[in-house]
């Protein structure tokens, strides 16, 4: 079992109201950007969902939603390589739909560059990007993003569908661990 998240928290980044008030904001600019539009959200599983519920509930035009795991391999937990792998993919087809990839967070951008290759090449009418949290200062392939909730610095976070092995998704805030109080289990 993991320890408690109070012994290595060390300060909480985003708390549920500021993440609740920027989420509203981002879908009210997507329902006016998209109106009129078959809008597909395609969530990025597991980090993205718990972002991409409470956008979907923010977002007052009629769309749908899909979703997709990638698992990324070569590297430890803490990074991705260019190394991607799709693990669960879309169940229908997005040729002329206007797509907008719903995830938690940006890092070196490997993850969702090769999203975004694969799906570009299944044709459809436009295809975006919604963050909830950009490390920019890590990025190490370029990602075109449309809707940002947060400029991070780099520091590792979690909460709200971030994790930290695995645990944590469903804390309401986001987090900072702090490194020197975490220790990883074996
Ligand atoms: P990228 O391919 O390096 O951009 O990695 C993106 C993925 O790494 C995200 O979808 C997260 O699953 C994970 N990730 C990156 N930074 C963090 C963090 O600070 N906390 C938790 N997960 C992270
Ligand atoms: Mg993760």
């Amino acid at each position: 079992m993991i320890e408690d998240y109070k012994n290595f928290l060390k300060e909480i980044l985003i708390d549920r109201v500021e993440l609740q008030e920027r989420i509203a904001e981002l879908g009210a600019e997507i329902s006016r950007d998209y109106a009129g539009k078959e809008l597909l959200m395609v969530s990025i599983l597991r980090g993205g969902v718990f972002f991409t519920v409470d956008l979907m509930k923010s977002v007052d035009i009629p769309h749908k939603v899909e979703f997709m795991a990638i698992s990324s391999y070569g590297a430890g937990v803490r990074e991705s390589t260019g190394d991607v792998r799709i693990t669960f993919d879309l169940q229908t087809n997005i040729r002329g739909k206007h797509v907008l990839l719903v995830e938690d967070i940006i890092d070196s951008g490997h993850t969702l560059s090769s999203v975004i290759e694969r799906l570009s090449a299944q044709h459809p009418a436009s295809l975006e990007v919604c963050t909830l949290l950009d490390k920019a200062s890590r990025r190490e392939v370029e990602v075109p993003i449309k809707y940002c909730g947060f400029d991070i610095e780099d520091k590792f976070v979690f909460g709200y569908g971030l994790d930290i092995d695995d645990y944590f998704r469903g804390l309401p805030f986001i987090g900072v661990v702090d490194l020197e109080k975490y220790v990883p289990e074996e």
